[in-house]
Parts: structure tokens; C-alpha cells; sequence
């Protein structure tokens, strides 16, 4: 069996956490081979609900799982660690300001950037969940100039798995079904979610999910609200924001950096932008990508219609904002 790799996942006392470390453990990210140390951050209050996690995974018994490190030092955390899951960030607390949530966010993500670089190995995976998770990755990959920019990713895979299951609904087929529907910008309400490409397999061939539904406008209005607003549609039902599922996208972003993506398909990630399809260049913008070796590239070459171009504009707009935000903060603070 192959050695063990360090994992760290940082809000490890979380509700995301409690389901995701379950799913990594039990072999559901880097395989059934693959042995791991998993590193578990989170602030020193937490420390004792931190503990009692501790004894749960213990109480898993799973074989993959080879020792345990809790910690409130991301200097320990991040020792090493060849995949780094960012789910802990600050959250919006009555009466902030979006800004102040930026700024929370901003020293939070160079701290852990800081110590990324110190510590991780220099081909590390860091994916951020923790929100505004576009710009926190940008922060975080400003503050690690030793690990290559596209080792730095965003998550948008529960927008696409929500997306792929509306298109699911809608054709009438499970959602292993459909493939390639797109997520593009910002992991916010400005989001384009965009089954234009997708693809529906009926009984072995794929054809186009749209010319298969024939309703261009529930795709250009029901489709895009719904899926932008599911986030909210969760925390208005459960009075808790999405757990399982956001733990489920997890898994299945860094499964597929480190496994890739079938010839054919691709799927969603929040990667460095280098202007593809119009977008701002050096932000954070979620655009369609297939994986082979580990690495990631933009998929090019897809038809972009006026509607489309306009969503993926005023996502990328959004973007820039949040960018110019964080560069004030940072400056004021430097
Ligand atoms: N990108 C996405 O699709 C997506 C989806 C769902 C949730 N989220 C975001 O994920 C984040 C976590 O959600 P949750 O439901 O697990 O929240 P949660 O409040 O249950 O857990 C967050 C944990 O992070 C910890 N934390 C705070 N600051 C930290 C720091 N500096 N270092 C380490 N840990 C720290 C907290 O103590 C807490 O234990 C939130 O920002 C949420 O908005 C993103």
C-alpha cells in the first residue's frame, strides 16, 4: 500500500466538516489505496468540540485513516499536507457589513496563505469552500508566492451538482445522466449556471439537454434563479445553510483534480483566470475544465451566445469589485 498523505481541513469543528472528513476518510476522495494523515484546524474555542470529532473518527474504525492531528496552529496544520481543504472562514454576523465580512475573511486567508507556504508541499491541492470562497482563494494564493498560482481552486461543484440535478429533474433521467452543464463567475448569487453544452446519455448516446427539453425559457429563467438561489431555498428550509451536499462537492472537486475528468466530460472549478471567454483576467472565475494528471485547463472553443456572454460579464464585474475590495483592505493593512 501506497504511504500516507497528509490532508488538512481547516472549520474542522463545522457542520461542512462533519460530513466531509467522513467522506475523505473512508477513501471517497483519493481512493481505497491511499492511506491518510488527516490534519484538522480550527480556532482554539472550538478545541473541545474539536476533541469529540477526534473520538468519532477514531469510532469509524477505517482502515485508510492512520492517525489524527487536531490543532488551532495553522503553522502544525498546514505541515506538509498535499491537499488542503479551506472550509473554515468567518461568517456573516448580524449587522456586518459586506466589507467587514471581507476583511474578517481577508486576514483569516492570508494567515492560512502565509502558512501554506511555509509548511505544505509545493504541489499541494488547496481548495476554498469557506465564503466569499472566490476571493478568499485569490488572498490565499497572493500570500503563498511559493506554490504555483493553479494549485489554488474555488468551489463551485454544489452549484454544478445542483444544476446537473435540476437538468436531471426536468429531462426525466437520473442525474448520473447528465454531464458537462456549466457553472461560470462567482460563487454568489451572480453565478451563471449554464446547461447550454450539457449532455443527456440515453441509452448510450449523448445528445444536447436543451434541444432534448425544447424550453429555452425555463432554461434561461427558472433554471438559472433556481439554481442561484438554492443556497437560500436550503437555509430557508432547514434554518441551517447546506452541509451535506457542500461536503458532497468537496469530494468530488478535489476527487476529480487528483483522478480527472472522462475524455469528454468536464466539470466546474473556481481556478486563476486568464481572460478565457471574455472574463476578468486574475480572479478567481469558475469556468468549465477538464483534469488529466492532476492538472487543470479551461475547456476552449465553446459557443458563447449573447445571453450567456452577458451572465458571464456581469459575474466577472462582481469579481473585479471584490477584488479591488480586497486589494484595499490588504494595502491599508500592509
Ligand atoms: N463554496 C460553496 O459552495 C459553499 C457551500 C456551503 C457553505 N460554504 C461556506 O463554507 C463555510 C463553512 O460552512 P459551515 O456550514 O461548515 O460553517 P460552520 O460555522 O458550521 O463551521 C465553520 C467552522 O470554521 C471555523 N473557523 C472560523 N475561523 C477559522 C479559522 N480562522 N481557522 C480555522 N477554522 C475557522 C469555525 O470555528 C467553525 O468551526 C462558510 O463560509 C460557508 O459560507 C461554501
Amino acid at each position: 500500500m501506497a504511504e500516507p498523505i497528509k490532508v488538512v481541513v481547516t472549520g474542522a469543528a463545522g457542520q461542512i466538516a462533519y460530513s466531509l472528513l467522513y467522506m475523505i476518510s473512508k477513501g471517497d476522495v483519493f481512493g481505497q489505496d491511499q492511506p491518510l494523515v488527516l490534519h484538522l484546524l480550527d480556532i482554539p474555542p472550538m478545541m473541545g468540540v474539536l476533541e469529540g470529532v477526534v473520538m468519532e473518527l477514531m469510532d469509524c474504525a477505517l482502515p485508510l485513516l492512520r492517525s489524527v492531528v487536531p490543532t488551532a496552529d495553522p503553522e502544525v496544520a498546514f505541515k506538509d499536507v498535499s491537499a488542503a481543504f479551506l472550509v473554515g472562514a468567518m461568517p456573516r454576523k448580524q449587522g456586518m457589513e459586506r466589507r467587514d465580512l471581507l476583511a474578517a475573511n481577508v486576514k483569516i486567508f492570508q494567515v492560512q496563505g502565509e502558512a501554506l507556504d511555509r509548511n505544505a508541499k509545493k504541489d499541494v491541492k488547496v481548495l476554498v469552500v469557506g465564503n466569499p470562497a472566490n476571493t478568499n482563494a485569490m488572498v490565499c494564493s497572493r500570500f503563498a508566492p511559493s506554490i504555483p498560482k493553479e494549485n489554488f481552486s474555488a468551489m463551485t461543484r454544489l452549484d454544478q451538482n445542483r444544476a446537473q440535478a435540476q437538468v436531471a429533474a426536468k429531462v426525466g433521467v437520473p442525474v448520473g445522466d447528465i454531464s458537462n452543464v456549466i457553472i461560470w463567475g462567482n460563487h454568489s448569487s451572480t453565478q451563471y449556471p449554464d446547461a447550454t453544452h450539457a449532455l443527456v446519455n440515453k441509452n448510450g448516446s449523448e445528445t444536447n439537454a436543451a434541444a432534448e427539453v425544447k424550453d429555452d425559457c425555463w432554461f434561461k429563467n427558472v433554471f438559472v434563479e433556481t439554481v442561484q438561489k438554492r443556497g437560500a431555498s436550503v437555509i430557508a428550509a432547514r434554518k441551517m445553510s447546506s452541509a451535506m451536499s457542500a461536503a458532497k462537492a468537496a469530494a468530488d472537486h478535489m476527487k476529480d483534480w487528483f483522478m480527472g475528468t472522462p475524455k469528454g466530460k468536464f466539470v466546474s472549478m473556481g481556478v486563476m483566470s486568464d481572460g478565457s471567454y471574455g472574463a476578468p483576467k486574475d480572479v478567481i472565475f469558475s469556468f468549465p475544465v477538464t483534469i488529466e494528471n492532476c492538472k487543470w485547463k479551461i475547456v476552449q472553443g465553446l459557443e458563447i451566445d449573447d445571453f450567456s456572454q452577458k451572465m458571464i460579464n456581469n459575474t466577472g464585474k462582481e469579481l473585479e469589485e471584490e477584488r479591488t475590495e480586497a486589494f484595499n483592505i490588504i494595502s491599508n493593512k500592509l
